[in-house]
């Protein structure tokens, strides 16, 4: 369905309707507990919310990331060296990017989207502020190993990957990517990664659940795109978003809850959710030390250097692509 010549990523039915999120939904709400992928938060009404989530006092992520990339340009370039290959893993608006391209003088800079959209608005803004440098946009899903283009085979790699967006994925499925990752840059390659820390519970909860309201609309926006897209009858204005900080998995989780016993249907198909009850949208894991090195390692890269904003909410890690060997 997706690859790297940017041929058709959605797969539609006869009435247009999107048969992969469909059948997430339908699968999610049958299962317990009812969960449904996060990436169904992003179509563009999430995708508008979620750039002004970004923005808001309490989301400090965004923020924390940005002041290191503006601060310790100077240390990047010491570590990573100049002359690589940037590849950004789920470039989106790439807004982040140009701070590292001015500190380490790379020699091509490659956005990853499976947003064709989003990917060409970028790489044309990008191109703008730094004239001599080649881009090249490849339009795929980053969850698979992606092809490479030969302009930049020879050159040395290092892959930049922030907004702690490998938190948003479970540990299993985040190893996973990591070693796609790894297989995609190849040996000597390099990773930079962001990764939020675990903190306070007050502050992690009111970063996923801000007094204006917006993160709680951009959950509830995937009820409302069920209901549009998938002729769904489920009654927005009785589910609350919740964020909830589950210590055992160090996450943060949100959660749609429906405050009285609902029944509604989605594609023809009837379910049901006991007051109380909750849709499980998205998880975001934070790291601490230790955790981030683990998660790193058993993906195959060796943490070479890290770097926190100055209140000390948010790392960002430098890897290198460790040989597979055996040892003790
Ligand atoms: N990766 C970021 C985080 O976990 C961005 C993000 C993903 C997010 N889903 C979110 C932020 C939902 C707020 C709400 O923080």
């Amino acid at each position: 369905m997706s690859n790297a010549k940017g041929i058709k990523l959605v797969d539609l039915d006869e009435e247009g309707v999107n048969r992969a999120f469909r059948a997430d939904v339908l699968a999610g709400l049958r299962q317990e507990p009812k969960a449904i992928p996060a990436r169904w938060l992003y179509d563009d009404a999430g995708s508008q919310l979620f750039e002004e989530i970004t923005q808001l006092p309490e989301y400090y992520p965004t923020r924390a990331e940005t002041q290191i990339l503006e601060s310790l340009g100077n240390e990047f370039a010491d570590r990573i060296g100049p002359g690589r290959a940037v590849v950004e893993f789920g470039s989106g608006s790439s807004v982040k990017t140009p701070l590292l391209l001015d500190a380490i003088a790379p020699s091509a800079y490659v956005p990853l989207d499976i947003s064709g959209d989003f990917l060409r608005a970028a790489a044309k803004d990008l191109s703008g502020k730094f004239p001599g440098l080649p881009v090249h946009p490849v339009e795929a899903d980053f969850m698979r190993q992606v092809e490479l283009p030969s302009e930049i085979a020879d050159l040395p790699k290092l892959g930049f990957f922030p907004g702690s967006t490998i938190g948003n994925m479970v540990p299993r499925t985040a190893v996973d990517l990591l070693r796609t990752m790894r297989a995609t840059l190849g040996e000597g390659a390099l990773l930079l990664i962001g990764m939020d820390l675990i903190k306070s519970e007050d502050i992690l909860k009111a970063a996923y659940d801000d007094a204006q309201g917006v993160t709680a609309e951009f959950n509830l926006n995937l009820a409302r795109r069920i209901n549009r897209e998938l002729d769904g009858t489920i009654p927005v204005e009785k589910l609350r978003h919740e964020a909830r900080w589950e210590d055992h998995y160090a996450r943060i989780e949100m959660h749609l809850v429906a405050e009285e016993a609902l029944e509604f249907s989605v594609s023809g198909v009837t379910f049901e959710l006991a007051a109380g009850e909750s849709i499980h949208t998205e998880n975001s894991h934070k790291f601490d030390r230790r955790s981030a090195n683990t998660l790193l390692l058993a993906g195959g890269w060796t943490p070479i250097a890290r770097w926190l904003d100055l209140e000390e909410r948010f790392s960002l890690i430098l890897a290198e692509a460790s040989i597979p060997r055996s040892a003790p």
